[in-house]
């Protein structure tokens, strides 16, 4: 039997059943800032500090060992899923210090003057800014490519932003502002023609959709447990074999060394020599659960599901007078994110007036202030609502009779 969705989820989210100071109950639709945990991976969480809890690959004691085999099957678990090989898999604290440990260890090395940086618009800061400090470290070109009205990506535009002196295309499975989803593999492979490594940034897509990093041809791809009903504070760099030694240890210390002299360090193999530090062990145990229980629903259906959620709200706000909706029309496109405006209200008060009616979106820049600034959109800024696997239609009535109340409040 399938595991369901939408509402015969809610039961496996404890926090999903709140009823808010005003007696309003909680309509959760911002997951494209962070996701609820499913009581299985807050389960998994406390077990770990109940029964196992130890330092990892140190101490040769019962928990000591305990604790290095789960933090090893964990690490199995994220390799099956993406389809990468074990020692393929860095666990990070999140996609920004993934994306960092890209641009220190391996931009710093292998970047000189002249050579170029290609980003989409669209990019979060955290795939824009690591990237724009590095051309300035090393006198390097930053190159934006800019987008279509609808914030999605021109084949061509692309081809004329890369040349043989580009040496890292970075690019996001899916876009956190709209939900756009890019065409990665075609990118790639313009990036792998003309000699540049090809980093995704899958914080947004790895959640929602399949992902095999062997189809996509990423040199590096990185990710969030958060975003995927894992702890905080837990996240994977991916970096393809081949070029795994090309990336120099960004952070040093204990655990990723092999031989320490007073004048000199050998570093441990992959990926121990990128961990420096004791890990996040209880955040590597919960994201390899949480990707278990995704698993359970199928990687398939959760994209379904969103842009079957995502039809529904297009269809119900498209036709409501002053609402403007962000992304391309084409659902096929899209992933769970539906960007909007009120015309004439700012999108934070949007939000003050939906968290009155129960409702959490987020609102602002949502930490991609380019493909905003670029598309002159008003205040900078949208109201965004994300869907994922335990939300249903209800939610979205809940949301779209909020907005008319804001607008009632508002105009
Ligand atoms: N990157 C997260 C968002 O889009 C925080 O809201």
């Amino acid at each position: 039997m399938q595991y369901p969705l939408g509402s015969e989820v809610k039961k496996d989210f404890p926090i999903l059943s709140t009823i808010l100071p005003n007696g309003k109950r909680l309509v959760y639709l911002d997951n494209a800032a962070t996701t609820q945990k499913p009581i299985q991976v807050i389960n998994a969480v406390a077990d770990f500090y109940k029964f196992t809890n130890a330092n990892v690959a140190r101490s040769a004691h019962y928990l000591g060992e305990k604790t290095t085999i789960a933090y090893n099957d964990a690490r199995k678990e994220v390799a099956k899923f993406i389809n990468a090989d074990y020692d393929e898999i860095i666990f990070t604290s999140g996609t920004t210090e993934s994306i960092n440990t890209v641009a220190y260890g391996w931009g710093d090395e292998n970047l000189s003057e002249g050579d170029e940086i290609v980003v989409m618009t669209s990019e979060h800061h955290s795939d824009f800014v690591p990237w724009q400090q590095l051309a300035l470290r090393k006198k390097a070109h930053f190159k934006v490519v800019p987008l279509r009205e609808d914030g999605t990506i021109d084949i061509d535009t692309i081809k004329q932003y890369v040349s043989p002196k580009t040496k890292i295309v970075a690019c996001a499975g899916m876009t956190n502002s709209f939900g756009v989803i890019n065409p990665i593999e075609e990118i790639g492979h313009i990036a792998h023609k003309l000699g540049a490594v090809f980093v995704v940034d899958g914080a947004q897509s790895v959640p929602s959709m399949p992902t095999d990093v062997k189809q996509i041809d990423a040199d590096f791809l990185s990710f969030s447990g958060h975003k995927m009903l894992a702890p905080m504070g837990i996240g994977v760099l991916y970096v393809k074999r081949s070029i795994i030694e090309s990336l120099k240890p960004f952070l040093t210390g204990g655990g990723m060394i092999d031989e320490v002299k007073n004048d000199s360090t050998t570093f441990a193999c992959a990926p121990d020599r990128y961990e420096a530090g004791t890990p996040n062990v209880e955040g590597a145990i919960g994201l390899a659960t949480a990707i278990k229980y995704l698993k359970k629903i199928g990687m398939g259906r959760i994209l379904e599901h969103e842009r079957d959620l995502l039809a529904y709200a297009y269809e119900k706000l498209s036709s409501v007078d002053r609402v403007i909706l962000y992304g391309p029309k084409d659902i096929e496109k899209r992933g769970g994110i539906l960007s909007f405006n009120i015309k004439g209200i700012h999108p934070h008060d949007v939000a003050s007036i939906l968290d009155a009616n129960g409702v959490a979106i987020r609102s602002g820049h949502h930490c991609a202030q380019p493909i905003l600034r670029s598309l002159n959109v008003e205040f900078m800024a949208t109201a965004r609502a994300s869907f994922y696997v335990y939300n249903e239609k209800s939610d979205i009535d809940v949301l779209v009779d909020a907005i008319e109340d804001a607008k009632r409040r508002f105009l």
